[in-house]
């Protein structure tokens, strides 16, 4: 035998509401009062008596404690009375209840008149009579309805739980009397829901149990409407009202509401008794006999709910502060504003929410769609985790260690030691900053997240790395900045990776140290001398951007021009010209004044500026003859003619010979003294030392050492030597 239990019956939001209420403030307070019963039903008024909340008729009964507006809700002079009386007021009134009050009282704020259809005695509509300022006319039936008189304008309203139908009906009769009728349909729809659902399952069953209080007008109306449907519909207020013979329960479908006073237990007392009738009449045992269980039944028809689960339901009273969904369970759950995500919400909305508690404690069902949100996003996270995905966050606060980050509405930590490839000093910088991470550490269970910002950071500069290595060829030239300066070389940033510039390959000529060429931050345009991938390396060079003084000096110096230069070095045999950097003559002693002298000092000194003719260059020996005297000679007199010298090579009879292996030993040992000097000079502390030792592997190889000093030496007298004999011939 089926039995069919309607998804809407019982308690409705209000009146549990207030039963909660009531008796949290009772364990409170102690002994309450209401003004009138608080639920229209025996059983349950029963027990609230028990629990110290006592029915009173008047404010008067209950002067100076604490008074209990119920869901029905009152009118603005019992507030004022209670006030009078000190009592300290509870107001239960239904929201349902109060929108109506607002909605009379804002519009017969200026007088107007306002039709309001429901029961006259009703406790809600003599309540909300007291919130209109103007006439109020109360009608429940067409009939009075016709009874009204004209009227130019009015607002009509309903009692929150008057039948849909039966306003429906009454209202095109209030439109024909009312020339500018405004209208509210104030009727709670949980009552519609209840009534409409009752008016389906009533027209599919045999027999109809409504299960409520008789003096509940609620109750009364559910019971009418079943009637009127299902002719074998009984009116229970408890288990003992059924009649033994109410139903052949073998072969009949029986259908069960109850009213919106209708505590829970009762519901289930009722379906309890009549599966017991059923086990008792077939003698057979329950478990054998499942599929006609009348608990199975119920049960079929109630929602089973846990926490965490998703379910769909619909919007059925909404406050400012919650929202009531039926989810078809044996209670309505309750959703708070700040966790709702669903944008204008509306009575009658079928929305997704996602059980958080079976039982706030106050018998309520409570609901979250902000977690069903988290829910969705945690499973995102996971999988970007699994698929090493990056994630946005929001960097939020600072917590010990680290950031905690928003990403999606799920917190993660970003450890300090993740937040960069470099040292973070305030951590707080990053607060309110989008940041890209990588999440290194997921606990589904915990729903924990640990991310990191240094991956991300450190993969980006690895594809950077990647992309400029693929787009450097040796040879090529590109710009770059110069980053620091160390003994051995510049590093340059050449667009992500860094490049050495050795210190030989700064300028063609000697230079002691990078910062006689170039400074931090400078862009200079360097040439890539050496690519080595495996240890990732990058030799560039300076000078090679500009041609090699020796190259071009031909040009700037030919034989027989006058150019500047300084002596910079003093020798037996002669003086050394600088013409440029890495560009020196020799002022042979015999071409140093026109007359004879003994030594070269005699002539010039170190530091001189002095202008000399160039006698020969040959850029291959990178050798330059200069005179002095050439320059004197072309500036004096003519000679006579007869004391003309005959052209051709110029012998000058006045020069003595130049010993060329004692000027080699010379120059060498010169040489060797130099460099014995400037390594003195050079010499550096021991840690400086060090460190440059460390940092040249690491960063580039640094060319081969320089020559000993002996061998530079040996190569200087050589070079010198070289330079010598270029001037033999004169002698
Ligand atoms: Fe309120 Fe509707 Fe119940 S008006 S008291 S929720 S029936």
């Amino acid at each position: 035998m089926p039995i069919r239990t309607a998804k809407h019956a019982g308690f409705c939001m209000g009146v549990q509401r207030a039963v909660n209420e009531a008796m949290k403030a009772s364990r409170q307070f102690g002994t309450i009062f209401t003004i009138g019963e608080l639920v229209h039903n025996p059983q349950v008024i029963h027990q609230l008596e028990e629990s110290g909340i006592r029915a009173v008729e008047t404010p008067a009964q209950a002067a100076g404690q604490t008074v209990i507006i119920r869901s029905h809700g009152v009118a603005p002079e019992i507030y004022a009375e209670l006030n009078q009386l000190f009592c300290q007021t509870l107001d239960l009134t239904c929201p349902s209840v109060e929108r109506l009050h607002q909605t009379v009282n804002r519009y017969s704020a200026d007088g107007k008149p306002v039709i309001l259809v429901g029961q006259r005695d009703h406790p809600e509509v003599m309540g909300t009579i007291g919130w209109c300022r103007g006439e109020v006319y109360t009608v429940s039936d067409v009939k009075q309805a016709q009874s009204l008189p004209e009227m130019d304008e009015a607002l009509a309203v309903a009692q929150t739980t008057f039948p849909h139908e039966a306003w429906e009906t009454i209202l095109p009769v209030i439109r024909r009397k009312v020339s500018q009728l405004s209208v509210e349909d104030t009727i709670c729809k949980a009552t519609i829901l209840r009534q409409n659902e009752a008016r389906e399952l009533a027209a599919q069953v045999d027999a109809m149990l409504v299960i409520g209080g008789r003096h509940s007008a609620n109750t009364r109306k559910l019971f009418e409407t079943c009637q009127s449907i299902c002719p074998r519909t009984l009116l229970i207020e408890s288990i003992e009202d059924i009649p033994p013979d109410f139903a052949d329960i073998h072969s009949e479908i029986i259908g069960i509401t109850a009213g919106a006073s209708t505590p829970d237990w009762l519901l289930k007392e009722v379906v309890t008794r009549m599966t017991d009738k059923e086990q008792m009449d077939q003698q057979v045992p329950a478990e054998e006999t499942e599929e006609n269980s009348f608990m199975a039944d119920v049960e079929a028809t109630l929602v089973k709910i846990r926490p965490g689960q998703t379910v769909t339901g619909t919007v059925v009273q909404m406050t400012d502060e919650e929202v009531c969904v039926n989810i078809g369970f044996k209670s309505d759950g309750l959703i708070k504003r700040d966790d709702l995500i669903t944008e204008d919400v509306k009575m009658g909305d079928e929305i997704e929410v996602e059980v958080v508690k079976v039982n706030d404690g106050d018998g309520n069902v409570l609901l979250s769609q902000r977690n069903i949100l988290k829910r969705k996003a945690f499973a995102k996270l996971v999988e970007k985790f699994e698929k090493d995905e990056y994630v946005e966050g929001v960097g939020k606060e600072v917590v010990k260690g680290g950031l905690i980050c928003d990403v999606d509405g799920i917190r993660a930590f970003v450890p300090a030691s993740q937040l960069s490839n470099r040292y973070v000093e305030k951590i707080g910088e990053f607060i309110g900053q989008t940041l890209t991470l990588k999440i290194i550490e997921l606990d589904e269970q915990k729903r924990r997240i640990v991310a990191s910002r240094k991956a991300v950071l450190k993969a980006e500069e690895s594809t950077r790395k990647a992309e400029v290595w693929a787009s450097l060829e040796e040879g090529a030239v590109i710009k770059g900045i110069v980053r620091r300066l160390t003994d051995f070389g510049a590093f340059v940033d050449i667009g992500g990776v860094d490049g050495l510039i050795h210190v030989t390959d700064l300028s063609w000529s000697h230079v002691k140290h990078p910062s006689e060429i170039v400074h931090p931050d400078q862009e200079v345009e360097v040439k890539i001398l050496n690519l080595d991938h495996e240890r990732e390396r990058i030799q560039l060079g300076l000078k090679q951007m500009q041609p090699k003084p020796w190259d071009v000096a031909p040009q700037k110096y030919p034989e027989g021009s006058v150019v500047v230069g300084k002596v910079v070095r003093i020798t037996t045999f002669g003086a050394f010209v600088e013409l440029e950097p890495g560009v020196d003559g020799l002022v042979h002693i015999s071409q140093c004044a026109t007359t004879r002298i003994d030594k070269v000092e005699d002539a010039v000194s170190v530091g001189d500026e002095i202008n000399v003719k160039v006698l020969s260059i040959d850029p291959q020996a990178k050798r330059i003859s200069l005179s002095i005297r050439a320059l004197l000679e072309d500036a004096e007199p003519q000679k006579p003619a007869k004391e003309a010298k005959p052209a051709g090579p110029e012998v000058l009879e006045d020069i003595v010979p130049v010993d060329i292996e004692a000027v080699g030993k010379q120059l060498e040992e010169e040489a060797q003294k130099e460099e014995e000097a400037e390594a003195a000079k050079q010499e550096k502390p021991e840690e400086a030392k060090e460190e440059a030792a460390e940092e040249a592997p690491a960063e580039a190889e640094e060319p081969a050492e320089k020559p000993k000093a002996k061998k530079k030496a040996k190569a200087a007298t050589e070079e010198k030597a070289d330079d010598a004999p270029a001037e033999e011939p004169e002698a």
